[in-house]
């Protein structure tokens, strides 16, 4: 049909995508078997993403493929795939590629970056698509752990790295852990950016106001309190949603579902960028994010693009590059 046309062809800027979550099942099983990694699944049921039965279950098979991509190469494939296939191929112009250290424990950070980076570069002369990244924080882990983090991103500080992120499972990682880590990073000049899927409205203020962040991943809660909503419709904060996992997830917590909490977001005047979140594990892909909008919400041309000029808005790039992107 005509939409899916038109939503194929719109240019995307993709701010909430996960590296891990972005490897095709068929990459996971070759990198598996170069590792001698045992898998109890094959490429085709790798990913049963209707058997997600909460964020926990789907979290796990993450770590099976953190834990196939072990050394330099590794890391320079999945970024190049992710970057060419996974955003080029669906117009994204641009993307801030969220980094889990902690799921690939056996790696050093500068040898993950050195991989991702040579991934980036690579992917640039291909196919044009232009990209950072954006270090995550494991909020399952204490808030030592992520100091730790944040300090090695700070000793090994290079120009792609733009922010930190907070990502794994919100109910037992409260934001309010990581305000040392937070405050470190906003010190070094780091973007800062945290998930709030589940979690309630008062975690969105936490993000805000002790985490100092500029944006926030999901938030789909934000809308059950007016005033909060209200704050963040005057500031201008980016709300990165992800229609395709958040339902199937059934993170949202909400018994309405993803695609009515992003309806209300929009309608409410805040700033929605949508994303995929972690692609090939949902079934999902950039085009594919915008179009279920689209046949679910109405969603005409002029609303999907305004999606993607708010993430320029949102991203991490200086003005100058803002400008030069779309
Ligand atoms: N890591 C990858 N995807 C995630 C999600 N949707 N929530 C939290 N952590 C994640
Ligand atoms: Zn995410």
């Amino acid at each position: 049909p005509a939409v899916d046309a038109m939503v194929a062809a719109l240019p995307k800027v993709s701010l909430h995508c996960h590296l891990i979550g972005t490897v095709a099942p068929a990459t996971v099983v070759e990198l598996a078997a170069k590792h001698g990694v045992p898998l109890d699944r094959g490429a085709h049921d790798l990913y049963d993403h209707g058997s997600y039965e909460d964020l926990g279950e789907f979290l796990r098979v993450l770590d099976v493929v953190g834990s196939v991509i072990r050394d330099v190469d590794d890391f320079h494939r999945v970024t190049y795939e992710s970057l060419v296939a996974g955003g080029a191929d669906h117009n994204v112009l641009y993307r801030e590629i969220q980094l889990s250290p902690p799921g690939h424990p056996e790696v050093p950070y500068p040898r993950i970056l050195e991989g991702v980076v040579a991934g980036l570069r690579d992917a640039r002369t291909d196919s044009g698509i232009d990209a950072r990244l954006v270090v995550g924080i494991n909020r399952e882990r204490s808030g030592a752990d992520a100091v730790e983090l944040v300090e090695q991103v700070i000793e090994h500080r290079i120009d792609e790295v733009v922010g930190i992120g907070l990502d794994y499972a919100e109910v037992n990682g409260p934001p309010g852990r990581f305000v040392e880590a937070y405050r470190l990073a906003g010190r070094a000049g780091l973007g800062r950016t945290a998930h709030s899927e589940s979690g309630p409205p008062a975690h969105v203020l936490t993000l805000l106001d002790e985490l100092g962040c500029s944006r926030v991943d999901h938030g789909y809660h934000v809308v059950d309190d007016p005033e909060i909503t209200a704050r963040c419709v005057a500031e201008r904060i980016p709300f990165t949603c992800t229609p395709v996992s958040s339902d199937i997830g059934r993170y949202s917590g909400s018994g309405d579902g993803t695609h009515a909490r992003i309806r209300q977001m929009v309608d409410a005047g805040l700033l929605v960028t949508i994303d995929s979140d972690d692609p090939p594990m949902f079934g999902t892909d950039p085009t594919h994010d915008y179009r279920v909008l689209a046949h679910a919400l109405g969603y005409r041309r002029d609303q999907l693009a305004a999606f993607t000029a708010n993430a320029v808005e949102a991203c991490w790039l200086d003005a100058t590059s803002k400008a030069d992107l779309l």
